[in-house]
């Protein structure tokens, strides 16, 4: 849809001012303008958030049940996961929700979450890649990969591609991830994901691994749009959450008047999970319910031939790092 020539104006200025735009400021002055509408329902949809026991996630996973989705949230805490599903299951009367525990850094894992997904809900009609954090030491998964890409990239990839029965099951399956505005600071290189430990920094693996994950969405919208599977990237703004807190607490004690509440991160997932199809083209990064340019910093932007070339490289890697890994630890 497009939004009346004023609200594009204010929120242009807001997208340039940054703080303005991934600031509370941003939904606050955003939802006020002309074109921003209330979330269509959900029934009958199922939707799978992983790290839905906490933040962002929970926050999208809450909202998409009060619209009258099925969710199915993952995560490794079995107590918050059974909190969620009780404080949503008494504000509904309805089990809204179902829960797959499981360690999304460990390929193993992500099978066993994905085949028991798939042995429950035959069909998924939105996929929440949400569950993420910021590590500051480097550490390494069972399969001996650095832990920030295991998280970011290889478990949302290894998802998708166990999922995709279930997804082909659903009329217009949609799937969403939740990147951030640090990958704005890098530009993507395959050398440089997984980062050695003499290199390591936490905050540029967590970076590298958010711009690899725009890249990603890119090709996968390229090898699966054309089935009718759309792709989206987003960045939540700077949200108030227990991963804030513990990833980036210098920023988030200092930007604390200023972040957003949990559910105003979540609102672009809901919008675009909850969208009519077609609405929304695949394969863009999206803030506050708007496509934004993945590039603002010089030097990041790759041309069309580079980026078809890293879309597929990406890919190739992926698929090679998570076979290498599963009979690494015998998992296949
Ligand atoms: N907060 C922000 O300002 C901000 C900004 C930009 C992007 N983001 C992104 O938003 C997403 C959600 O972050 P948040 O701020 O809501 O953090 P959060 O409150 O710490 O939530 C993170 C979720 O991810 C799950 N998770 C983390 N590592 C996992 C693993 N190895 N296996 C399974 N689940 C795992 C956690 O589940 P368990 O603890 O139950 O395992 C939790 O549910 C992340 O991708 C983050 O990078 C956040």
């Amino acid at each position: 849809m497009t939004r009346p020539l004023p609200s594009r104006i204010v929120d242009s200025v807001l997208e340039g001012s940054i703080v303005g735009s991934f600031s509370r400021m941003g939904p606050l002055i955003r939802s006020r303008l002309p074109g921003w509408e209330d979330f269509p329902r959900m029934d009958g949809m199922t939707a799978v958030v992983t790290g839905g026991t906490s933040g962002i996630g929970a926050a999208a996973a809450r909202k998409m049940a009060l619209l009258g989705a099925d969710v199915v949230i993952t995560g490794r805490d079995r107590k918050r996961a059974g909190d969620l599903r009780k404080t949503i299951r008494a504000a509904l009367d309805r089990d809204a929700i179902d829960t797959v525990l499981g360690d999304l850094s460990d390929l193993g894992s992500v099978q066993h979450i994905a085949r028991t997904i798939v042995s429950r809900h035959p069909r998924v009609d939105v996929l929440v890649h949400n569950a993420g954090a910021l590590l500051r030491d480097r550490t390494e998964t069972r399969q001996g990969i650095e832990m920030t890409v295991a998280v970011h990239l290889l478990a949302p990839f290894l998802l998708t591609e166990e999922l995709l029965p279930a997804l082909r099951a659903a009329p217009h399956p949609r799937i969403i991830t939740v990147s951030s505005g640090g990958m704005y600071t890098q530009r993507f290189e395959l050398p440089g994901l997984e980062m050695p430990l003499d290199q390591y920094n936490g905050t540029v693996a967590y970076a590298r691994a958010k711009r690899a994950q725009i890249v990603l969405t890119e090709e996968w919208q390229r090898r699966y749009g054309p089935e009718g599977f759309t792709f989206h990237a987003m960045h939540p703004g700077w949200v108030a959450t227990p991963g804030l807190d513990t990833g980036l607490p210098l920023f988030g004690r200092i930007m604390k008047p200023l972040l957003r509440t949990p559910a105003e991160g979540a609102d672009t997932i809901v919008w675009l999970a909850a969208g009519s199809p077609g609405s929304t083209h695949g394969g863009q990064f999206w803030c506050d319910r708007t496509p934004r340019s993945p590039y603002y910093l010089p030097g990041t932007r790759p041309g069309a031939a580079r980026a078809l070339i890293e879309g597929k490289a990406l890919w190739k890697w992926c698929t090679e790092r998570i076979q290498d890994g599963l009979r690494h630890t015998g998992d296949r």
